[in-house]
């Protein structure tokens, strides 16, 4: 039998927590044959909360799990672990400044990222999910500089599974059959979804979803604008954010990465630029990937297009523009 991994899952007491500590538990991160012992962290006000998601665990009796460790202490959340997904994070309030969430947030990134490198596991895998992700990541690496950057990403999975339901829902065909949109960038209403090397599966082939969807400009301008306003139309409807398709795209963007992308198929991934597609160093920004052996791969080569190359370079602006206002944020 499989040694069991520990997955640590920060802001466990919240809403994106309470939907994907059951995913988690149910093999659907790790897969169905790795048990694992779960790390939950919230902080102290909501001890009482996380207590509660640790008695619920218990009660669904879930054979992959091997343990919980539910704390208020970052140490013993950190302590061992191998993945560890940060959903915790402090939220913008009505009236708050940018600089303020952002302050509270590298604040709490820092301290995290010091307890990760100290305790952690070694090859720790680490996704942020709380937002400003790609920023809180980028924090996250700064602050924790004996983990090797490749193994600090943030979640745009959301947003390229968002890419993906649009296109089938057009086209009325299976999600399953769409694959290869492409989020650039930001993890925010900069990025840029992509669909110039989508493809679909059609009973005679695949073929691209430019030439199946006959209609260029709801391509360039609705489908663009529906994947990057997502967000805020599930608030609108739900009167909370969305919480179990991040849970469950928190879970793919793990699963292939640790287990590896099919042949043929590139996910998107916030991961730290090495200067591919001119996009600056030093900032983590949104690729399409491919995942063997644990490790990601920037996709190389593909065209970019002048209105792809726009809206590349406005995404990055944005990175550059957050990560001095963190920076401001630390002195
Ligand atoms: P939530 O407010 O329900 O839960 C956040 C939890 O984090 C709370 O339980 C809070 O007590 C906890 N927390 C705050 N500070 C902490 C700290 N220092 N250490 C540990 N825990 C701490 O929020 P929700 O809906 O679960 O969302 C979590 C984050 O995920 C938000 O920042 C949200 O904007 C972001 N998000 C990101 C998405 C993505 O695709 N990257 C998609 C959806 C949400």
């Amino acid at each position: 039998a499989k040694e069991p991994m520990r997955v640590l899952v920060t802001g466990a007491a919240g809403q994106i927590g309470y939907a994907l500590v059951p995913m988690i538990a149910r093999g659907v991160m790790l897969g169905a044959d790795q048990p694992l012992i779960l790390h939950m962290l919230d902080i102290p006000q909501a001890a009482e909360a996380l207590n509660g998601v640790k008695m619920e665990l218990v009660d669904a009796a879930f054979p992959l799990l091997k343990g919980i460790v539910a704390t208020t202490d970052v140490v013993e959340a950190c302590t061992g672990v191998n993945v560890a997904v940060m959903v915790g994070g402090f939220p913008r309030k009505d009236g708050m400044e940018r600089k303020d969430v952002m302050s509270k947030n590298v604040s709490i990134y820092k301290s995290q990222a010091s307890a990760l490198e100290a305790h952690a596991a070694p090859n720790c895998k680490v996704l942020v999910v709380a937002n400003p992700a790609n920023t809180n990541a980028l924090i996250l690496k700064e602050f924790a500089p004996s983990i090797p950057e490749k193994n600090i990403t943030c979640l745009t999975r959301l947003d390229h599974n968002r890419a993906l339901g649009q296109i089938a829902e057009r086209l009325n065909v299976q999600v399953t059959d769409v694959k290869n949109a492409i989020i650039w960038g930001n993890h925010s209403s900069t990025q840029y979804p992509d669909v110039n090397h989508a493809t679909v599966k059609t009973p005679s082939g695949e073929k691209p979803v430019r030439e199946l969807v006959a209609n260029d400009e709801w391509l360039n301008t609705e489908f663009i604008s529906t994947v990057q306003q997502r967000g805020a139309a599930i608030i609108k409807a739900r009167k909370q954010s969305s919480a179990l398709s991040a849970a469950s795209s928190a879970c793919d963007h793990i699963r292939d990465w640790l287990l590896g992308t099919p042949e043929g198929t590139f996910v998107s991934m916030g991961v730290y630029s090495d200067g591919s597609y001119g996009v600056p160093v030093g900032l983590i920004y949104s690729f399409p990937v491919t995942c063997s052996g644990g490790e990601w791969t920037i996709v190389q080569g593909l065209p970019i297009d002048e209105f792809s190359r726009k809206k590349m370079d406005a995404t990055a602006q944005e990175l550059s523009e957050e990560k001095t206002l963190a920076y401001s944020c630390l002195n």
